[in-house]
């Protein structure tokens, strides 16, 4: 529950530190509430600290509200907004279109009557539990918002790091992010690119695939790693997954290598990787390059190793849906020498080098360096927030087992672990449309990743593919649905979820 704190009870907080000011530090550091506190009122926090009686004491509550809350900027504009509203007292109107913007779900004040109109729930210290009603009857798939509260303060560092720097084109924040995404990623170099599928292009760019090459990849795969092998004039040839992870099944790659393959596209969909090591033996038999498609697997582990570190190539994506997002797009490419990472800095600027004098037949693939910033600033929470995910996994494995109805509903199995959970993908034994339909009725949102396999899209249609061509795809395209699984579901949600589909079922 996101609470902001108005400025007259932080500064009777400040004034008179006592019992009062250790219960609101207490609720923030419970975790039950997310305080904000609005840039403009850390001054006059400052001064009242400062006047006061016991100013050491004043001091130390201070920093430590200051540690628990987060400070929310108010832009120029909030500030003169707030000043041409007459109507209203000026901290009051600031504090009104902050807690709007934001979307708090209420107000913590000394006095709440000034706010009695604003419909938000405003309540004292003494009474903040009566306002507080924790909302689980609607569930997201994703509430990017929810989690500013964490991240905010250290994202806007970032960025106006670079607005005030002038640095907008690569720069430090694209190198520091670089070289904490090899190290995370247990890989030499890294380099950022503008999207994940120019992550893919670039990579096969980088291996000169082209008309008259193969490349062997799933179809049952966001568009992106099909397509790109398409835009470079090379065939995509598609192999069938294995149910039990959705991923290319290695069996059945062999038997599609003919002389003009050149690489294996591995997916790691939905945050599992694919089975590596027979892929890695294939590769090597017949001299092919892997490009993992690594765009949805950040931090995902096979045999203790991390997705991006298997191929010559591990392609990320930063689109704000993936475990680190960005506030745009962006993306980064893994790799394990030297030279490649030279020739993929090189084809990045068009393929110069020097400047102006141009080696390769590049483009402009540099990743923004606002949102290298953005997702520096992100990469610190990520192992927290996979951790939440793989809890939020099992909660519900125990509550679709606790249902009973494991029946109609298969769950994602973790064969290889440590799966990420980008997505958390269930096979709906029954008409899964209609559950979707059921469940949006019921505010719980869903999707469904990806309902045509690729190769029953129509641009792919001269491949020649026909329905039942590959058949564990299809059936995955026409049976799976994504819950919501984010770090930012809590368990009543999950409960409300279940509930819901034990509902529809009964
Ligand atoms: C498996 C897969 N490959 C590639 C991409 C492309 O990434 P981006 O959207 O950053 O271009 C995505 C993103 O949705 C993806 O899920």
């Amino acid at each position: 529950m996101q609470y902001l704190f108005h400025t007259d009870l932080l500064i009777d907080l400040i004034e008179n530190p006592s019992i009062s000011s250790d219960k609101a530090l207490a609720i923030c550091r419970s975790g039950a509430v997310q305080g904000w506190v609005l840039s403009a009122t850390v001054p006059l926090l400052v001064q009242a600290a400062r006047r006061s009686n016991h100013p050491e004491k004043a001091q130390q509550t201070l920093k430590e509200l200051l540690s628990a809350l987060s400070i929310l900027t108010q832009t120029a504009n909030d500030l003169l907004q707030s000043i041409a509203d007459e109507s209203t007292d000026f901290e009051v109107a600031l504090a009104l279109a902050a807690a709007k913007e934001i979307k708090v779900d209420g107000i913590l004040a000394l006095d709440p009557k000034p706010f009695a109109a604003s419909g938000i729930p405003t309540g004292t210290l003494e009474n903040w539990e009566e306002i507080h009603t924790e909302k689980s009857d609607s569930v997201a798939l994703l509430n990017i918002p929810i989690g500013y509260h964490e991240i905010l303060n250290d994202v806007e560092a970032n960025m106006n790091q670079v607005i005030r720097s002038g640095y907008f084109i690569l720069g430090p924040q694209v190198e520091k992010l670089e070289s904490a995404i090899a190290n995370y990623c247990g890989c030499d170099y890294a380099v950022g690119v503008s999207s994940g599928t120019d992550a893919l292009l670039l990579a096969m760019m980088a291996e000169g695939i082209g008309p008259g090459d193969e490349v062997v990849t799933t179809p049952y795969t966001f568009f992106a790693t099909a397509g790109c092998i398409s835009r470079l004039g090379a065939t995509p040839v598609f192999v069938d997954i294995e149910p039990t992870t959705f991923n290319i099944d290695p069996e059945l790659i062999v038997q599609k290598i003919t002389a003009k393959t050149r690489a294996i596209i591995p997916v790691h969909l939905y945050g599992q990787c694919a089975d590596m090591d027979p892929i890695i033996e294939i590769a090597k038999q017949h001299n092919l390059v892997i490009i993992e498609d690594a765009a949805q697997a950040i931090g995902a582990e096979y045999k203790f190793r991390r997705a991006g570190s298997f191929g010559k190539y591990g392609c990320f994506s930063f689109f704000p849906t993936k475990n680190l997002g960005g506030f745009g797009d962006a993306g980064i490419i893994t790799v394990q020498d030297e030279a490649t990472r030279d020739k993929l800095l090189t084809l990045r600027m068009h393929g110069s080098k020097p400047k102006y004098y141009h080696k390769y037949i590049g483009g402009n693939f540099r990743i923004d360096a606002l949102q290298a910033g953005v997702v520096l600033a992100k990469l610190k929470y990520l192992e927290s927030w996979t951790e939440k995910r793989r809890t939020n996994a099992q909660n519900y494995h125990r509550l679709f087992k606790d249902s009973s109805l494991t029946e109609n509903i298969s769950l994602p199995q973790e064969i290889f672990p440590r799966h990420v959970y980008n997505q958390f993908i269930i096979q709906v034994n029954g008409n899964r449309d209609d559950l979707r339909t059921f469940l949006g009725e019921n505010k719980i949102a869903t999707e469904v990743y990806y309902p045509v396999p690729l190769h029953l899209q129509e641009c792919f249609s001269d491949l020649g593919h026909a329905e039942g061509s590959f058949q564990n795809s299809e059936q995955m395209a026409n049976n799976t649905l994504a819950l919501p699984i984010s770090q930012e579901v809590t368990l009543k949600q999950q409960e409300y979820v279940v509930k819901t589909i034990k509902s529809y079922f009964s």
